[in-house]
């Protein structure tokens, strides 16, 4: 990878997004076959989180040591990110220490600060504006399920937030055809949508953003949604339980999707808020193989950034090998 960061998917090209689906087909088939990799063996990966966390957390801490690695945890009062002292003086002696960082936290200037200043990658495990690693372990299980990309279409319904612009993005750099529907005053900002459709006119995908969720899934192979109240949004939470109470995934939404369609949710789910019980534990629901997901891509780019095989050459995937290479070295900083 020339990448040496992960810190939102616009930053890499489509090859390297199938680089790592790739290598996290292949160290997934690997580890069920008893293959053990020591490819992190000796060295150690700092995890700063300054929010709550199950599934970063734990699937990047049994990655590393799947990969015969050590990772350190550090919750936001033992470090004090620019706080105690400054997010330079962080990542320049963090970099002195350890070998990947891994940052869970609010504000996303703070990923690209770590960023800037570090000498060893630094992955984003979700800010407020972006979860890359959401993003691209669910387009890996998309893949899984249908075998290819080619021509499917995934449906967004929700609030236009970190998860949606990770998705977004990973299924306008791969040719996905993205719809999402979000209530006013909800929808993905305009600097990202007009990011997002130049993206999308250079990789043949479509985007569409609608009002009406049942417009949004009709005709979709996957339905995805997320929490209506995001970690750091608590005080709005009754606002937005009138703003989205349309904006529920129930067994009659994804009826409207047609045939075949499955449903996605990147956890943890407020049951009976944006997704039904019925739906969450229904037999279009794909929400587990998704979380289980993490840990084989997180592995793959932990591999890829922090120990990058000799050979790390662009991989080519049969299934998604039409879509053209797309990097975006015009686009606009995020904020
Ligand atoms: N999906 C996800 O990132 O879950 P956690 O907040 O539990 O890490
Ligand atoms: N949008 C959610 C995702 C949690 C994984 C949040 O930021 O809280």
């Amino acid at each position: 990878m020339r990448t040496k960061h992960l810190v939102a998917i616009k930053d890499l090209s489509t090859e390297e997004i199938l680089e790592i689906f790739h290598w996290a087909r292949k160290l997934k088939g690997r580890w069920a076959q008893g293959i053990r990799e020591r490819a992190l063996e000796g060295k150690v990966v700092g995890m700063i989180f300054e929010k709550s966390s199950m599934r970063t957390r734990v699937s990047f801490e049994v990655a590393v040591l799947q990969l015969s690695g050590h990772s350190i945890y550090l919750d936001r009062d033992s470090i004090g990110l620019g706080v105690r002292e400054t997010i330079k003086d962080v990542a320049r002696v963090m970099s002195r220490y350890v070998d990947g960082i891994v940052v869970r936290t609010f504000e996303h200037h703070v990923v690209k600060d770590l960023a800037r200043y570090s000498t060893v990658p630094v992955i984003n495990g979700l800010s407020d504006y972006l979860h890359p690693c959401q993003g691209l372990s669910d387009l890996f299980t998309i893949q899984e399920r249908f075998g290819s990309l080619e021509g499917l279409r995934v449906a967004f319904v929700g609030d236009g937030n970190n998860v949606a612009r990770s998705l977004a993005t990973a299924c306008v750099k791969l040719g996905v055809h993205f719809a999402i529907a979000s209530p006013a005053g909800y929808v993905l900002d305009a600097p990202f949508v007009s990011r997002l459709q130049k993206l999308a006119a250079r990789t043949g995908a479509s985007t569409r953003h609608l009002r009406d969720p049942v417009k949004a899934v009709r005709g979709a192979n996957v339905i995805y949604t997320d929490v209506w109240t995001s970690m750091g949004q608590e005080d709005e939470a009754e606002q937005r339980r009138k703003a989205f109470s349309r904006y529920r995934v129930t067994r009659e939404l994804v009826s409207a999707a047609g045939n075949g369609a499955v449903v996605m949710h990147c956890l943890p789910a407020h049951r009976g808020d944006e997704i039904t019980d019925e739906v969450m534990d229904g037999p279009f629901s794909i929400v587990y193989e998704q979380a289980e997901n993490r840990l084989h891509v997180q592995k793959a780019i932990l591999r890829l950034l922090l120990a990058p095989p000799a050979s790390s050459g662009p991989a080519v995937s049969p299934s998604a090998g039409s879509t053209p290479s797309v990097r975006d070295p015009d686009e606009p900083t995020e904020r």
